[in-house]
C-alpha cells in the first residue's frame, strides 16, 4: 500500500496517497480537476490539452500540469482560482476551434454500416439538414425498414 501524505489543496489539508501524480491523487479524494487527454488506465498522460493546469506553491505560486507533476509531503495546491479557470475557458476554446468533429469516432470503428457520421453531425450542426440525411442514406444498409428507397446512380435514376 502506497504511503500516506498531507497536502493543502484549496487552503484545506488533505491526505491523499503519495508516489502518483497531483491529479491521481486528487481524483482518488474526490477534488475535481479538469482533465481531457488523461486516462486513467495509463500510468501517465501525454499532457497535451493543458486543462489540468494548477497552481502549486504558496508566495510564488506556478502553473503545472496535474496528469504530469508528482505531489510530494507538504506541496500547496489551488485547483480553482479565477486566473485557471479563465486560462482553461481559452485552452479549451483553442483546442475546439479547428477540431469539427473530424476524429475516427467508435461508433465508425465498430459499424458494419461505416455511416460517416462525423459528416452527419457536422451537417446537423450547420443546420444542413438536406446534406446530413444525404449522408446517413448514401450508406443505410436498412433502407427497406426505414422506408427509405435505396439510392440508385444518377445515370439510372428514372429508369428503376
Ligand atoms: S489532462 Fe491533459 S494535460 Fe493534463
Amino acid at each position: 500500500m502506497a504511503e500516506r501524505i498531507t497536502v493543502r489543496v484549496n487552503d484545506r489539508d488533505l491526505e491523499v496517497e503519495g508516489g502518483t501524480t497531483i491529479l491521481q491523487a486528487l481524483q482518488r479524494e474526490g477534488v475535481q480537476v479538469p482533465s481531457l487527454c488523461h486516462d486513467v488506465r495509463l500510468k501517465r498522460s501525454n499532457g497535451s490539452c493543458g486543462l489540468c493546469v494548477v497552481e502549486v506553491g504558496e508566495e510564488h505560486p506556478r502553473d503545472v500540469n496535474a496528469c504530469l507533476t508528482p505531489i510530494t509531503e507538504g506541496m500547496v495546491i489551488q485547483t480553482h482560482t479565477q486566473r485557471l479557470e479563465e486560462y482553461r475557458t481559452v485552452r479549451l476554446e483553442q483546442l475546439l476551434c479547428d477540431h469539427n468533429a473530424d476524429c475516427v469516432a467508435p461508433c465508425v470503428q465498430t459499424c458494419p454500416a461505416t455511416i460517416d457520421i462525423q459528416t452527419y453531425l457536422r451537417h446537423v450542426a450547420d443546420g444542413n439538414f438536406e446534406a446530413a440525411i444525404r449522408v446517413i442514406k448514401d450508406r443505410n444498409p436498412f433502407p427497406s425498414p426505414l422506408g427509405l428507397r435505396p439510392r440508385v446512380p444518377s445515370p439510372l435514376r428514372g429508369r428503376v
